[in-house]
């Protein structure tokens, strides 16, 4: 076969290194990739958004199945482009994308469903925000609608925080038009799980659950990012809650999406909140997560192109996913200043060291110099991901590994897998 990888963050380097491992792979491509990701595949230079550049590669390079890593392509509708030239893909149609490119559509078929999810109203004027805000005595959570590289979201504790999140995204536009439209929502608590599953429209395999730190600093601190780090599995996730997950979540809201004409193809994210009356879904992604992906994909066991295919083909009544019993622990190596502006065009020291089948170094925002140095070149540069026998030989694992790799300004979290 030949496979094409869409995207270039840590999430699509662990695609490809695990693509790659495929006996039925003949060729593997990835666009536009980054350096990491050019040592399993060979990389085009086509942004995923160019979806007639996307299409056109595909046809060139007679592609048989196209894996597309982040949302901003799925929304805009490359899987759609693709399967007009019969081209399947694994990931969904814009229609479907949507459970993740409009919350307040997310929330529209959790109703429908029955999916249990955290209390909302709908705002687009401040001062009708700002007064059901005061009616929760401002401990509510302001979520911009549209999508917001996962900063769209404020948990406020106060009347202050919630004033300054409200006009900061309906006044002063900080998302653009992504915020014009707010939901602000019942604050949960309770620990939080991503279960992620590989969907064809009806059936769904679940992939092990993982938990993501979403803080930029140790203990939960600091601003929200993309996430730093993550680790498989989670105890709060039992296999009760897995099959609660399967039965109340995921295959309730893909019978209302392909109720609606949107069959849902690709990886189905829920994002989980355990709270002490039950789970609660926070959040719905179209795609797999990042750096979820990249201690779950050790963790996988066997193939993963015959399942990516039975997803994009819409039956994968004949896939079992075997996974390891080992956990997996990956921590991001961020650049100095993220997640607010980032310094870029550091050299990176020790990011291709070969360690072994345990340690993966997975690249993000990487680059290649003139010289042939690898260098930084966006917020989060790294995920280090290793396996060990539980998670505390998995993180010092991963932590040593991290101890060999130098970035001028760089830093991560010392906690990851530790709650
Ligand atoms: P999201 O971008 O939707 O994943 O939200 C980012 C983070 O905000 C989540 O990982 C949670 O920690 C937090 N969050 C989102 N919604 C809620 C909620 N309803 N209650 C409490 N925390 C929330
Ligand atoms: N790690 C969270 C996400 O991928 O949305």
């Amino acid at each position: 076969m030949r496979i094409l990888v869409i995207g270039s963050g840590g999430r699509e380097h662990a695609l490809a290194w695990k693509i790659a491992q495929s006996p039925l792979v003949k060729e593997l491509w990835a666009t536009p990739g980054n350096p990491g990701i050019g040592r399993v595949a060979r990389l085009l230079d086509v942004k995923g958004e160019d979806l007639e550049g996307v299409a056109r590669a595909a046809r060139s390079r007679a592609i048989d199945l196209v894996v597309v890593g982040p949302e901003g392509p799925l929304c805009s509708g490359l899987a759609d482009r693709l399967e007009r030239d019969g081209v399947p893909v694994f990931g969904p149609s814009a229609a479907a994308a949507r459970i993740e490119g409009s919350k307040a559509f997310a929330k529209e078929v959790m109703a429908a469903a029955g999916v249990p999810t955290a209390g909302h109203a709908v705002f687009t004027e401040l001062e009708p925000a700002l007064a059901h805000a005061r009616a929760h005595g401002g401990r509510i959570v302001v979520k911009a609608d549209g999508l917001a590289a996962g900063k769209g979201v404020v948990v406020c504790q106060g009347m202050a925080e919630a004033e300054a999140a409200l006009t900061a995204m309906l006044v002063e536009r900080v998302h653009g038009s992504s915020g014009a439209r707010v939901l602000l929502e019942e604050l949960l608590e309770g620990p939080e799980a991503s279960v992620i599953a590989l969907a064809d429209g009806e059936r769904v395999r679940l992939l092990p659950a993982a938990q993501d730190h979403k803080r930029v600093a140790d203990g939960d601190q600091g601003p929200n990012t993309g996430g730093m780090g993550a680790f498989s599995p989670t105890a709060h996730v039992t296999p009760a809650v897995e099959r609660e997950v399967e039965e109340r979540v995921m295959l309730p809201a893909l019978r209302e999406l392909a109720r609606r004409g949107a069959p849902f193809r690709g990886a189905l994210y829920a994002g989980l909140m355990l709270t002490p009356r039950g789970i609660r879904v926070i959040e719905f992604n179209c795609r797999l997560g990042d750096p979820e992906t990249q201690p779950i994909l050790m963790r996988l066991q066997g193939d993963l192109v015959p399942a990516l295919l039975a997803a994009a083909r819409g039956d994968l009544s004949g896939v079992t996913l075997r996974v390891d019993p080992r956990a997996a622990v990956g921590v991001v190596l961020a650049a100095e200043g993220y997640p607010g502006r980032v310094a870029s065009g550091d050299a990176i020291a020790g990011a291709e060291a070969d360690l072994g089948p345990d340690v993966q170094i997975f690249q993000a925002g990487t680059a290649r110099s003139a010289d042939g140095t690898l260098v930084s070149s966006g917020g989060r540069v790294l995920t280090v991901t290793a396996l060990g026998a539980d998670l505390a030989a998995a993180r010092a694992r991963a932590y040593d590994a991290l101890s060999r790799i130098r970035l001028r300004g760089s830093h991560y979290r010392r906690d990851i897998g530790v709650k």
